[in-house]
């Protein structure tokens, strides 16, 4: 098969679509043979060399990705050869065919092409593991969306506002008509507005319950300033460094929490047990169209390193996919 290889750590031309050896199924593991696949930050800072895949992983880039099933590992039920699905994977989605453990695939949703349903597995269950999962966000809550614009960003404003929650964004100002269309309550331009003002005006002075903060340390502060009291931040992402002081004073007096998670790392059973609660929670409502997967641009395959461009440049609004 072919699969976009890294040759040498670096800009977007490390990337190169390059005859590899077919994956064979392990115990557990279906082959999938990949019509699409998305871009997430972390193939770039994979494809940088920042972020390793954790080991027994695929050494090519892609967290996602949807297709056929060709093949099925000793122990694999419920599966058959020609079921159409999307995976959550912990690498190698950037391929003309990927492993996967049978824990970790989904059904394409009611609705959705084969292609589009590649642009959810990994922001469904990144985001449903943080904001649902950890931070319980319910109904009559409000959820501040750091980076809402992102392909996180996206998924994150519609499974918020499906939980009957009020939404809040940061983004830059041309993405705020699309963001509010996809039902953000209020949208904050973050390069000219502090978002702690802008929160608490906007929340009558109690702030947001749950923040999913993709910056870390750069807005650490800001975000204890911003969180309610008995709220929860979640940061999945350090576009803003990873080492800051924390005033544990703050987040003591509001009786607030401060998690932090990467999905990818997580063992297999607990990617199942996300996976699971995905399906049973999430599909549903992507199902009856309450949410869907929102696509800025497709690109081949073999030209991974322009939907990497595209990604780095931030001018995109929700997902990048590419196809075989
Ligand atoms: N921990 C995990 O398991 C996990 C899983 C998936 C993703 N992530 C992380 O989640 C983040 C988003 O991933 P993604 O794939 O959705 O990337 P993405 O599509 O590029 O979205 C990120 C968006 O953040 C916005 N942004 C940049 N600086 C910002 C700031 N200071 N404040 C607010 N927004 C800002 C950019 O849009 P504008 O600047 O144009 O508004 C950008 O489009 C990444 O950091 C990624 O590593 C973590």
């Amino acid at each position: 098969m072919r699969a976009i290889v890294i040759e040498k750590p670096g800009g977007p031309e490390a990337l190169v679509w390059n005859e590899v050896p077919d994956p064979v199924p392990g115990p557990g593991e279906v082959v999938v043979q990949v019509t699409a696949a998305a871009v997430n930050r972390a193939d770039v800072m994979q494809r940088q060399g920042a972020y390793p895949p954790p080991p027994g992983s695929p050494p090519y880039p892609g967290l996602e990705c949807s297709g056929v099933i060709t093949a099925l590992g000793d122990g694999v039920t419920g599966h058959n050869v020609g079921e159409r699905v999307c995976a959550l994977l912990s690498g190698g989605g950037y391929a003309e065919q990927v492993a996967v453990p049978a824990g970790q695939l989904l059904p394409i949703p009611q609705g959705l092409s084969v292609q589009e349903a590649a642009a959810l597995p990994e922001v469904a269950c990144t985001v449903w593991s943080n904001v649902v999962d950890i931070a319980r966000l319910r109904q009559g809550r409000t959820l501040l969306v750091h980076g809402g614009g992102g392909g996180i960003g996206t998924f994150a404003v519609q499974l918020g506002k499906a939980l009957g929650a009020t939404v809040l964004v940061t983004a830059r100002e041309p993405k705020h008509e699309q963001l509010k269309a996809l039902g953000a309550d209020l949208a904050i331009d973050y390069t000219s507005t502090d978002f702690v003002a802008a929160v608490k005006d906007f929340t009558d002075g109690r702030g947001a319950d749950v923040i999913l903060d993709i910056i870390a340390a750069k807005y650490l502060d800001r975000n204890l300033e911003a969180v309610a009291t008995n709220g929860h931040i979640v940061t999945i992402g350090m576009q803003g460094g990873r080492k800051a002081e924390l005033d544990f004073g703050v987040l003591m007096a509001k009786r607030a929490s401060l998690s932090a998670t990467t999905l990818r790392a997580r063992p297999a059973a607990e990617k199942a047990r996300i996976v699971k609660g995905v399906h049973d929670q999430v599909w549903p409502l992507v199902g009856a169209g309450t949410i869907r997967p929102i696509i800025d641009r497709t690109f081949p395959m073999a030209e991974a390193a322009e939907a990497h461009r595209l990604m780095e440049s931030s001018d995109h609004l929700g997902k990048i996919l590419l196809l075989t």
